[in-house]
């Protein structure tokens, strides 16, 4: 899957955002290494607590669709301010949880773009190791 693609179709989601309370629209691609998209935006709530990140959304949704752990291999996260958006500390989280270590975070925005592996964004992550 080439890279302009997915942050296509993360812009693309973008545009579903239900973002009321920030105004701050994100869309987000994750790619499995089969090459199966997924995408999702954020979705917030008036208890604001409840919103939910594009980037957790898109993750959900391929697991909900039979994804397994591990086999996501890219994700694009956008937004259409200057700079490119960085994932909250939940989303890394998640990320590693689902995400194999070395997939690819694109983070993309007018008029920057970064990419990081998934253990490079959450370093010394909690993980299943520490509950052995
Ligand atoms: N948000 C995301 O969806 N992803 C990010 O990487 C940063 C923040 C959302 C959450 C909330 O709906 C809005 O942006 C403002 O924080």
């Amino acid at each position: 899957m080439v890279k302009k693609d997915i942050i296509a179709a993360a812009y693309a989601a973008l545009e579903h955002a239900y973002a009321p309370y920030s105004q701050f629209r994100v869309g987000a691609c994750v790619v499995t290494k089969d090459n199966r998209l997924f995408v999702g935006t954020n979705v917030e709530n008036v208890s604001y607590g409840l919103s939910c990140c594009a980037e957790r959304n898109a993750l959900f949704a391929g697991i909900s669709a039979g994804v397994k752990k591990g086999e996501f291999c890219m994700l694009a996260v956008v937004s259409e301010k200057k700079q490119a958006p960085a994932p909250c500390g939940a989303c890394r989280q998640v990320m590693c949880e689902l995400m194999d270590p070395n997939a690819q975070i694109i983070m993309v925005g007018a008029e920057e773009e970064y990419s990081m592996t998934v253990r490079d964004l959450l370093p010394f992550a909690f993980d299943e190791e520490d509950m052995q």
